[in-house]
């Protein structure tokens, strides 16, 4: 199966992080320049990708999305019926040596239960890409995955690629392209309309379920630009600040944790029914 975009396969946007953001990093004293030298060794087809959500995450257009989807009124399915039409999202390029979406949803949430984490946080690590069902709803890559980043003020030179964003009409509005925009300085990210894609989408879907630390961590776990490069501290207040302790400490379970060894799906199965029985029963609204 093939899904609108350049990219051949939704991963390849998550292969990418691991080359910017590597084990061993630390992401804070990277260097601003080496950051920018970064988009030379991005692949092609990551790099139209990234041409394509910079010139086209609006203002505009992420209010048009949230009003299309943010009824929930496509599909009811469980949280087990969502993981299985997820995987359908199978990857055409090298379906021997990838993980399928289940998987690498249970390799997220075995890491994190291996560290001792709350059961809450193990159901975060299980569900936290289910948001990437808008492929399946034929929306473009782009508007699915990448990093994400506010709207309705100036795009942030440390986001990946920013060059791309001299094509994206905001940035020559003058409501727009200010450093704080339509927004009050620190008002709080709640306040924040965030770029269009499956981590905004999915926290709507979850939100009545979960504790406060699990819907930072799925809401904003592709927010690079603030929780890797903390180029948006003047929109953070404090709460904000202590919620992104959970937001970093969920990252590397969601970066790292791809192996070869795949999980045994069936084996694991039963624990996690009872995991997902446990925070969010029956049938959800996506
Ligand atoms: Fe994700
Ligand atoms: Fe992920």
């Amino acid at each position: 199966m093939k899904y609108d975009g350049p990219l051949n396969t939704l991963d390849d946007w998550e292969d990418d992080l691991k080359q910017r953001y590597p084990e061993q990093d630390q992401p804070a004293e990277k260097a601003k320049d080496e950051f920018r030298d970064y988009g030379e060794q991005t692949r092609p087809g990551v790099r139209e990708f990234y041409r394509q959500n910079h010139r086209y995450q609006t203002y505009d257009f992420v209010q048009q999305k949230r009003t299309e989807f943010l009824g929930l009124d496509r599909r009811a399915m469980t949280v087990w019926e969502a993981m299985e039409y997820l995987n359908q999202l199978v990857d055409e390029s090298d379906p021997d040596t990838d993980l399928s979406q289940i998987e690498h949803l249970m390799q997220t949430a075995e890491g994190i239960r291996a560290d001792g984490h709350p059961r809450w946080m193990i159901l975060t690590g299980l569900i936290h890409d289910l948001g990437k069902i808008l492929c399946l709803f034929d929306e473009p890559q782009w508007a699915v995955v990448g990093d994400t980043f506010p709207v309705g003020c100036k795009f942030s030179d440390r986001i990946v690629l920013a060059e791309f964003f001299a094509d994206n009409p905001d940035s020559n509005d003058p409501r727009y392209n200010t450093q704080f925009g339509v927004y009050k300085p620190n008002t709080g990210l709640d306040n924040v309309l965030m770029s269009w894609g499956h981590d905004e989408y999915l926290y709507h879907v979850v939100k009545d379920y979960l504790p406060e630390e699990a819907l930072y961590m799925i809401r904003y776990h592709s927010f690079y630009p603030q929780h890797r490069e903390s180029a948006y501290d003047h929109l953070l207040n404090d709460h904000d600040h202590q919620m992104f302790q959970w937001v970093q400490k969920f990252n590397p379970y969601d970066l790292y944790t791809k192996s070869d060894q795949r999980p045994d799906v069936e084996a694991l199965k039963p624990y996690y029914l009872e995991l997902i029985d446990e925070y969010m029963p029956g049938k959800l609204a996506w």
